[in-house]
């Protein structure tokens, strides 16, 4: 996939604001910090796209970003949809009400938004199975979303270290998961896994254009 355009659109307090639900859509959650924002701006060749922060709990609402592609560089036949980069958890310094609003807009969102496609749970490459990871991705099995995993950060640490935690991960999900998700090692920094996330994401659209008509 060549990704033609990509612009924000708006941030939303909660899905009953997001934009009408038109094309597929696929949403990018996580630890706070984890590089969310980074990997979107990695995806769509624009450090200025998102906003990413040393601080983490930079991203507070949902934000969706309009993304126009071709499945090849040259190809005109334009398809549209949107990425949303959204708040993450386990953000140490937040009080109670703080996080059990972000508890319910994200359950509200992932519940009730119609046209998402697919979300991609991101997981620090550098860290053995977190509880905090298992237990959202649980969250997400019970609002019966289907998702893949992003293994971020790759640059920081070992592949051989890497490759030691995803296995981990995997067997930690195999404990709860019928089917293994899909995943991805990515570096934004030294730009790694871009082209294959791009090309499973315009997999999933012919998928959805498929399946849906708008
Ligand atoms: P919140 O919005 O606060 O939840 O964070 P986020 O998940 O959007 O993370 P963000 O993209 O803002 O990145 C957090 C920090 O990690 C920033 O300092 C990034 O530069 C850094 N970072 C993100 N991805 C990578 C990566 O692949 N490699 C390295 N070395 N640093 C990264
Ligand atoms: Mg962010």
């Amino acid at each position: 996939m060549h990704i033609k355009k990509a612009q924000y659109i708006i941030s939303s307090p909660g899905h009953e604001k997001c934009p009408p639900p038109d094309r597929p859509e696929y949403a990018f959650i996580g630890r706070s910090n984890v590089g969310k924002s980074s990997l979107i701006n990695m995806l769509c060749n624009n450090d200025r796209l998102a906003k990413t922060s040393h601080t983490p709990g930079k991203t507070q609402l949902i934000n969706h970003f309009e993304i126009e592609s071709v499945s090849k560089e040259g190809n005109t036949d334009i398809v549209k949809w949107y990425l949303v980069d959204l708040p993450g958890y386990g953000f140490a310094k937040v009080s109670l009400s703080s996080r059990r609003k972000w508890e319910q807009m994200i359950e509200g969102y992932f519940r009730k938004r119609g046209n998402l496609a697919h979300a991609f749970v991101l997981i620090d490459a550098r860290h053995s199975p977190q509880k905090i990871d298992l237990d959202f991705i649980k969250k997400l099995g019970l609002w019966q979303v289907p998702f893949t995993l992003i293994f971020t950060k790759a640059d920081k640490e070992k592949q051989a270290v890497v490759s030691k935690n995803v296995k981990l991960f995997m067997e930690s999900l195999r404990t709860t998961q019928q089917f293994l998700p899909q995943s991805f090692v990515t570096s934004s920094v030294k730009k790694t896994g871009k082209n294959k996330i791009l090309d499973w994401i315009q997999d999933m659209n012919e998928d959805w254009s498929n399946s849906n008509v708008f």
